[in-house]
């Protein structure tokens, strides 16, 4: 047994080797932003694809973050986390445009994101400024989607993957904690942004065209539309035909949330992944395209298998089945 002057002196030995906020803060005025720092929470030092409520409640102050709310303006003048911005996610908005030939829901003139991302406090190229995206939930599952996409905006943007973050479950789970809203709308801070912007994750028409029917060399098409759309039962208004691009495999993007709007665990995910293409496609071999409609549900397959499953071998055909079905076949 340890007695009771030993145990002093061990403590004091280890408070010894710890940095002393207090002590640093008496020392001199200029060490307040170090004492700010080893005050961070330890959990906010993880910044994974999804953030929990929990986690943006608690990190918000202590980390240089930008919040984003993706959902129409109406729903953002109603309430909204205190802090973050809006920016609603609509196809024609800051974060897509038109393409070539009236193609809905494509990457936005790469100056224009830079600005709007600049006038609301994004940084770039600064490391510490973190972004979170706030969706919100419904059925069918687009208002989730909006996160995905606009990850992927962000990446063509420029920032790294790994700055961006989807508050997971949405504002619904924001508000099923029972956090603070408010109708308060903060005024931004303009912040310098410049980058370059990053196609090398798109893909056109021919790439596409060059790679149906190769699963035989471990290249995988993948299709984030609804059961129905795919097998030409439903044809959406956007799509000059029913079916699939050849050869592309099923997985409706809806089924990456839980119907209150979170995400599914890494390994259910896995799972949906290897249900379609089996061992065919890994990490270090083959190639997987993902594509829908217009672009939505193939930037939620793209977040899913790049920044929750660490593929790096994942390209994003825009043009998808609106683009497709003007030229080519489909299958049905
Ligand atoms: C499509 O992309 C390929 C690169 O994958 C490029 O060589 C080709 O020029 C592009 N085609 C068009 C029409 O932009
Ligand atoms: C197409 O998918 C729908 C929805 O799953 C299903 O009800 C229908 O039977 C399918 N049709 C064909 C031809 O496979």
């Amino acid at each position: 047994m340890i007695g009771h002057h030993r145990l002093a002196a061990l403590l004091s030995a280890a408070a010894a080797l710890l940095p002393s906020a207090s002590a640093a803060a008496v020392a001199s005025p200029a060490s307040s932003e170090l004492v700010e720092r080893t005050l961070i929470p330890l959990p906010c030092y993880i910044f994974g694809p999804t953030v929990s409520p929990w986690w943006l409640k608690l990190c918000k102050p202590h980390l240089d973050l930008v919040v984003i709310d993706l959902r129409s303006a109406d729903e953002y003048a109603a309430n909204h986390i205190p802090g973050s911005f809006s920016l609603p996610f609509e196809p024609v908005s800051a974060w897509s445009n038109m393409g070539p030939g009236d193609l809905l829901l494509e990457m936005p003139p790469s100056a224009d994101i830079f600005a709007t991302l600049g006038s609301i406090g994004v940084s770039n190229p600064n490391p510490a400024t973190k972004v979170v995206l706030v969706n919100g939930v419904g059925n069918p599952a687009f208002p989730q989607a909006a996160s995905p996409r606009v990850a992927t905006t962000l990446k063509y943007a420029g920032i790294s993957e790994g700055r961006v973050s989807v508050l997971d479950g949405g504002f619904p789970a924001w508000l099923s904690e029972g956090y603070p809203v408010t109708t308060a709308v903060p005024t931004p801070t303009p912040r310098t942004y410049t980058a370059t912007e990053d196609r090398s994750f798109l893909v056109n028409i021919s790439y596409v065209a060059e790679r149906i029917n190769k699963k035989h060399q471990h290249i995988y098409i993948i299709d984030g539309r609804d059961e129905a759309v795919y097998n030409g039962t439903i044809l959406e208004e956007w799509a000059d035909k029913p079916g699939h691009i050849p050869s592309a495999v099923n997985l409706p993007a809806k089924y990456v949330w839980n119907p209150d709007g979170s995400w599914k665990s890494p390994l259910e995910l896995l799972a949906q992944l290897r249900s379609k293409v089996g061992y065919g496609v890994s990490r270090s071999y083959g190639e997987i395209i993902v594509y829908c409609g217009v672009g939505g549900y193939a930037s939620t397959w793209y977040f899913v298998l790049t920044r929750i499953l660490g593929f790096d071998n994942v390209k994003m055909y825009d043009g998808s089945a609106q683009e497709w079905s003007k030229y080519y076949d489909m299958e049905l």
